[in-house]
Formats: C-alpha cells, structure tokens, sequence
C-alpha cells in the first residue's frame, strides 16, 4: 500500500527594520493601521526566518513550531492566514480539478529564527512574512508580493512589509475591509547599494510590552498619538519617500530619528507610560549624535522599535567612521568625548553589522 503523499515548500523571509514606525491600529481584528508607515529589509544573511510548511491528509490538525517549541495555532492572526491561504488555493483547485485538494488537507509549520525571538527585532514581522510565503509556494498560488501583504499582515502588520526586499512601505488604505491596507516596494535594496545597518544587542531578553497591547494602550490613553497618526506622519512619509528616491542620506536619518524619537515618546505619553529605551539604548543615541556632531553632517541615523536595541543605519563609505565609534563605545576605550556614556554599557554589548 502506497502511504499518502506529502506536500513541502520552504522559505526564507527577513526582518525589516521601520524609519516611519506603525504604531496604532484601527481595527484590531483586520490588522488596520491608524498610520502609514516604512522600513528597510535587511540582508537576508544576517536576520531571518526559515519555515517549512507541510500538508498531508494525514495530519489531523494544524500546527506550527518556532525554535523546536509548539506554538498555539488557535489564535485569530494564525488562523486568518490559514483561512486565506487556503481559500486562494481552493479558487486554484476549482478552477482546474486536475490539481491536488490541498486547501483539504490541515498544515504544519516549522520555523527556525537566526536572532531573539520578539526582543524588539521584528521577529514577528519575519516570521509570518515566511509562514504566508512558505504556506503560499506550498498551494502555487500566483499571487503578487502585494496580494500575500494583505494576508501576512492580517498575522501581524509589520509582517506584511518583510515580503519585500529593499525600502518598503505599508499604505494604511482607506477601504473598511482592509483590501487596499498593503505592502508596496518604494525602491530595491539596490538602488541604494551604499546603505548598511548595524544592530547593537543590548538585550536579547523578551520585551515586556508587546508591540500588540502596547499600541493598544497607546490609542486609548495618548493625545500626542493622534497628533502624530493625523499631522506628522503623513508628511514623513513623503519626505522618507522622496529621501530614498534621492539617496538623500541626511534627510533619511533626520527623518529616521526624529521618527523613532515621536514614536517613543508617544510610548511615554501612554497611561502607564511605556518605556522600551533603557540607559544604554539612551547612551546609543548619544553616541550617534556625537559621531554626526564630529562629522559636521548626519552620517549615523538611529532607531528603535519596541525593545532596547538600536539599529544604526550608515552609508559604507562611513562604515570605518561610524563602526569604529559604535566599537570604541562598546570596547569604553577613552579619547572621545562618548567615552562619558561608556560607564554603562553592560557585559554583552554586541555590534551586528549587517
Ligand atoms: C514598533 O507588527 O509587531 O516595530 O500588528 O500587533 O503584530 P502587530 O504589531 P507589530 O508592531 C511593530 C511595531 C514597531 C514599528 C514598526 O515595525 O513599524
């Protein structure tokens, strides 16, 4: 007797880091933004997500396990994705009875991260982009990156920008139904070959507010948030727009850290206030500002999202520039002025240069 046959695709998705951040959402059950918002996809060799999505008609449920440990699948995100994916599968599957009835059968999952698991390094981005991705190859669909962002998004919304590589973002939409709340690629990683980022790990520890309840509380209680969904970012989003198109590096860093600054500040006017930069991370941007103060020009742009960790974006040609200063501060070598900051940079400081 023949055993039943077992379908299997794998992927990859990476980690996109946020310059406009996405911090609110409207409509909690759809995943809907209260703003627009975009980021960078860093390299694939460096911070990803690998999933292999499997199904059989012998597998009497669904079920997905991220770093060997099983994971609820109950959940309204997981179970969205699920229920797209396979209804775009089943239109394949009527529309030629040749093709094998997987939209039947139920899934597995196995994810492996190669960083902290929602340490604040949008792991949760890479990691549904590459369940949508990987269950997606699995069934063939056709689908564009844009159309799998709707769903991926549905998982979580920074997810739905990792589909794509380069600089990427996410129209908050208009539509009640969230079909026009997508992903689209604002320009390659290639058009601006220069750009490097380096992830300073200040914590690998898990964040203490999620990203989820924490812009939740943030809608309820803070009046600087409407401010910044209503007045702010829609104008950041042009200016970050054009500054990419441009290769414009200055204004992509202004913008970047004034972004993340409004953005933890809006943290902070919540009720209670949440606090996700701690000394080092305060004791990063200073570090920055003083390498963009000694070079007479923004050479260094900051950010942070829901987690200690600074990501530093730079251009190569500063690499040795901004690298070297990031590796004084961690190693407290004296000579500079930052060296003040190096007191309290805590064992286990690490530069990533990605
Ligand atoms: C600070 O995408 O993790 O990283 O949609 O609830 O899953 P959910 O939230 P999530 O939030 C990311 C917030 C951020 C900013 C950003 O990536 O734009």
């Amino acid at each position: 007797m023949s055993s039943p046959q077992m379908y299997v695709a794998s992927t990859t998705a990476p980690v996109n880091i946020a310059v406009i951040k996405y911090w609110g959402k409207c409509d909690t059950k759809l995943n809907l933004p209260t703003n627009s918002s975009l980021s960078v996809t860093l390299s694939q060799s460096d911070l990803r997500t690998h999933t292999t999505a499997a199904c059989s008609p012998t597998f009497t449920e669904n079920r997905l396990y991220l770093n060997n440990e099983p994971q609820d699948v109950s959940g309204a995100r997981q179970q969205a994705c699920f229920r797209e994916l396979k209804a775009l599968r089943k239109k394949l599957e009527d529309a030629d009875p040749a093709l094998p009835k997987l939209s039947e059968h139920n899934v597995h999952i196995v994810s492996e991260n190669n960083f902290p698991t929602a340490a604040g390094l949008a792991s949760s981005a890479a990691g549904f982009a590459a369940l949508v991705r990987a269950i997606a190859d699995l069934y063939e669909l056709p689908d564009s990156p844009t159309d799998l962002s709707r769903i991926a998004r549905q998982g979580s919304g920074s997810a739905c920008r990792s589909l794509f590589g380069g600089y990427v973002a996410w129209e908050m939409g208009a539509a009640a139904d969230g079909s026009d709340s997508l992903a689209v690629q604002v320009a390659e990683a290639s058009h601006w070959p220069t750009m490097r980022a380096a992830i300073l790990v200040v914590s690998a520890a898990k964040k203490g507010v999620s990203s989820t309840s924490g812009m939740q509380a943030t809608v309820a209680t803070s009046e600087l948030f409407e401010h910044r969904a209503k007045h702010v970012v829609p104008k950041r989003m042009a200016a970050m727009k054009k500054a990419v198109l441009e290769r414009d590096f200055e204004s992509f860093a202004a913008l970047t850290m004034a972004d993340s600054n409004q953005f933890h500040a809006v943290c902070l006017d919540t009720m209670p206030p949440i606090f996700y930069l701690n000394d080092v991370s305060r004791a990063s941007i200073r570090v920055v500002e003083e390498i963009n103060r000694v070079a007479g020009r923004a050479v260094a742009a900051y950010t942070f999202d829901a987690g200690p960790n600074c990501v530093v974006y730079y251009e190569e040609a500063n690499e040795a520039l901004v690298l070297g200063a990031l590796r004084r501060y961690t190693a407290g070598v004296a000579g500079w002025e930052a060296q003040e900051v190096a007191a309290s940079v805590p064992e286990g400081f690490d530069v990533h240069v990605g």
